[in-house]
């Protein structure tokens, strides 16, 4: 991990910075509105920041999302977005954020995370779109990819939260 980097829970005093970073990470406002959408109803499981000397590099958020299937439904979670100030990129500071959250989620109990992503970038942290072939998803492709810990479903219908119909 970079020297002098902390990654840390989000707190309401970032929402600005927060908001600077993910824009600039991704040259539109399309997923600050994701953040705040997700935020706002609740539905964020884990978000975290990525400070170095009081200044933030990057963000990641896990958000809810529901397995659905006929008899059963499941818990997991999507990660999005995942953005790191354009000037600090190829630094670990993504990495340090996607590791630190998979601990995090591991001890939290939950089992399944998803991710929409190039699989380039994902498949270092285990995401593979052979895990997440399964689901029925409107965003189905080689780019969706699932990590599991533990048992958790392989088929059944992906259940974003709410704010992700308005991308
Ligand atoms: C993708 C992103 C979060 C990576 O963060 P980062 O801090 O630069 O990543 P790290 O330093 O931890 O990892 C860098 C490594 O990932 C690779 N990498 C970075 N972005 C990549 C991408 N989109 N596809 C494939 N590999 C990628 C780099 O080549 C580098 O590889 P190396 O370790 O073999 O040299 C960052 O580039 C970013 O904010 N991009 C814009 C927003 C975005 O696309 N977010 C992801 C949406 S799914």
């Amino acid at each position: 991990m970079k020297r002098g980097l902390v990654i840390r829970p989000f707190e309401a005093e970032d929402a600005d910075d927060v908001r600077s970073v993910v824009e600039a990470a991704f040259g539109g406002t399309d997923e600050v509105r994701l953040v705040d959408a997700l935020r706002a109803n609740g539905d964020d499981v884990l978000e975290l920041v990525a400070i170095h000397e009081q200044e933030l590099y990057g963000h990641i958020l896990f958000s809810r999302l529901r397995v659905e299937s006929r008899n059963r439904g499941a818990d997991a979670v999507a990660l999005a977005p995942l953005a790191v100030r354009p000037d600090k990129h190829g630094t670990s500071v993504g990495t340090a954020l996607v590791e630190s959250a998979h601990n995090l989620l591991k001890h939290a109990d939950e089992r399944l995370s998803v991710v929409l992503g190039d699989p380039a970038y994902y498949g270092r942290f285990g995401y593979t779109h052979a895990r997440a072939a399964g689901f029925d998803c409107q965003w189905q492709g080689e780019a969706l990819q699932a990590l599991s810990w533990g048992e958790a479903p392989d088929s059944g219908r992906l259940v974003y939260a709410d704010a992700f119909s308005a991308l």
